[in-house]
């Protein structure tokens, strides 16, 4: 059964450290599996479109996501690399590791990404606005990187709007 975890704050260290790549053979493993499941349970209790093993205080290369529309599944991806980015674009963000609060970031339009599935088999992810916008918050996560470090007019998420900010 999945549970929800606990997601951890900002100035916790985990957010702070470049996830370790995951092992394509640990895939397998019933742990591995479990830690999947368990994000995909967090994300949608928050609720989020997005969630990194970081955020819930596993450093390793891996993120769910899910945008809720018609035309994308959730997707789990794992050792993500961006093979292509174009057009910046300024878009309000928020983070589920710094809840309440939203601002204004500088992301991608278009992206690339490869990595692997839960299944251990490539994939390929061309994503557009809120999903692209998903895959770059995503992989920051596992870099280390918040939104907050770049993100202007850092404010509380007051008006409806600003709470439907991508939270992630
Ligand atoms: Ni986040």
């Amino acid at each position: 059964m999945p549970y929800i975890r606990e997601i951890v704050g900002q100035d916790h260290p985990t957010l702070r450290k470049v996830a370790r790549r995951v092992d394509p053979k640990e895939i397998d493993e019933p742990l591995f599996q479990q830690l999947i499941d368990d994000m995909f349970e967090t994300m949608y209790d928050a609720p989020g479109v997005g969630l990194a093993a970081p955020q819930v205080n596993v450093s390793k290369r891996v993120f769910v996501m899910d945008v809720r529309d018609d035309e994308h599944e959730p997707a789990v991806v794992i050792n993500p690399k961006i093979e292509s980015a174009e057009e910046e674009v300024e878009l309000r963000e928020g983070c589920l590791s710094v809840p309440g609060m939203v601002g204004d970031i500088t992301r991608y339009k278009r992206i690339v990404v490869t990595g692997l599935d839960r299944s251990g088999q490539k994939i390929r992810i061309e994503g557009e606005g809120l999903l692209a916008q998903c895959l770059q918050h995503e992989i920051d996560h596992l870099n280390g990187t918040l939104y907050i470090d770049r993100a202007l007019n850092l404010r509380p998420a007051i008006s409806e709007e600003e709470k439907e900010a991508a939270e992630a």
